[in-house]
């Protein structure tokens, strides 16, 4: 099989740097352009030195020399642009790719195309939606929670959303949860990407442990939206996200009163019968833990339950599962491939 020609927007951010990783593996993904609006001409292996032997010498490169490498055929495009940028980025590659005869499968990381609409995102971002023409052309979900997307592109739910519906989304749709559902969430700094803020750079995060956007994050509202795509119901939810000490990996918590009582192992049971199609969720005894899954696309569940309650953990790796992996497990999707193509490298282990 011909290798099919990817291009990747974002070139130097984080998110950026694990696609790169994951597809220097990929069998039919071939990268052929990284976008870097600020560091073109810069060596690829100069700002990830860990892709020297995957990338040698090749460069990043400004919009003009990537729509050059535009042919025609088909392609794929993963946008790692930051949301606000990311739409107008994205219509431009369209454009340019319609002149030169490419059939672009576009999955988009950002926030840019979560909503279906763009008064909709308007709202939670505050800023106009750059291309709300293109919005009917994106899908958002999980792969695990959409059989069978009707749109040529994808937009990827993000890190905590990742972890939020995987856990969430059975405790709806078998109907277990009887009112709102709570939730913890903590992150790693990674989550914040490359650019240090006075909240999110490593100093104040390394060694520390904190609250955020308590009840207010706006992910919060795209992830009951999506929930009721799954399953026709909207919960409430009720998110606290925090701030951990780690680098890497998302640890969520999902509380909700039950409907009735169910045994824990019951619970884990269903959920892994619930999961028993998508080979990248896995049910666990016990308490789940982040480095089991990290620099996978491994997500790990794992319940608890006492007399009328129970509890849902789920941990991923924000980078992997929570961006970079998913998005290439939709793109394998949307390409006719496996979907775990590239995708089944276990996780590290001790980070
Ligand atoms: N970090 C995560 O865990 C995570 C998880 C899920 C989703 N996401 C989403 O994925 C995207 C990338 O996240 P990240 O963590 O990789 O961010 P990041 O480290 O800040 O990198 C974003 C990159 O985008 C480029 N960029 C910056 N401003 C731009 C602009 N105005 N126009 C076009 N490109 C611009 C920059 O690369 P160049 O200068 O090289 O172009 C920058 O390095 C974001 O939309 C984020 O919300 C992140």
């Amino acid at each position: 099989m011909t290798a099919i020609p990817t291009f990747v927007l974002g070139g130097t951010g984080y998110v950026a740097g694990e696609l790169l990783r994951l597809l220097a593996q990929h069998p039919h993904l071939e990268v052929a352009g990284v976008l870097s609006e600020s560091q073109a001409g810069t060596p690829i292996s100069s700002v990830f030195p860990q892709l020297q032997d995957s990338y040698g010498d090749a460069a990043f490169c400004d919009r003009e020399h990537l729509y050059e490498r535009f042919t025609a055929g088909r392609a794929a495009l993963f946008s790692a642009a930051p949301h606000g940028a990311s739409a107008a980025l994205v219509a431009d590659c369209l454009a340019r790719a319609t002149q030169a005869g490419t059939e672009l499968t576009i999955v988009d990381v950002s926030a840019d195309f979560r909503y279906a609409d763009a008064a909709a995102y308007e709202a939670v971002y505050g800023q106009a939606h750059g291309a709300p023409e293109l919005l009917a052309s994106f899908h958002c979900a999980v792969p695990e929670h959409l059989a069978v997307s009707d749109r040529p592109h994808v937009a990827h739910p993000g890190c905590f959303a990742t972890a939020l519906l995987l856990a969430s989304v059975p405790l709806v749709a078998l109907d277990l949860a009887a009112g709102d559902l709570h939730a913890v969430g903590i992150t790693g700094s990674t989550g914040s990407g490359r650019t240090p803020g006075p909240g999110t750079h490593h100093p104040e995060r390394h060694g520390n442990l904190y609250a955020y956007k308590a009840l207010e994050h706006r992910h919060a509202p795209e992830v009951t939206g999506l929930c009721a795509a799954a399953t026709g119901t909207r919960p409430t939810l009720h998110f606290v996200p925090h701030s951990g000490p780690f680098a890497r990996g998302i640890h969520v918590t999902v509380q909700a009163a039950l409907r009735e009582p169910v045994h824990a192992d019951e619970l884990r049971t269903s959920l892994a019968e619930f999961y028993a199609d998508n080979e990248f969720i896995q049910v666990h005894d016990g308490t789940p833990r982040v480095k089991a899954v990290t620099g996978s696309n491994y997500c790990h569940l794992g319940v608890a339950t006492d007399a009328d309650g129970v509890a849902v953990f789920a941990v991923i790796d924000n980078l992997v599962k929570g961006a970079a992996g998913g998005a290439l497990q939709w793109m394998n999707r949307q390409l006719g491939w496996p979907e775990s193509t590239g995708l089944r490298t276990p996780a590290v282990g001790w980070v």
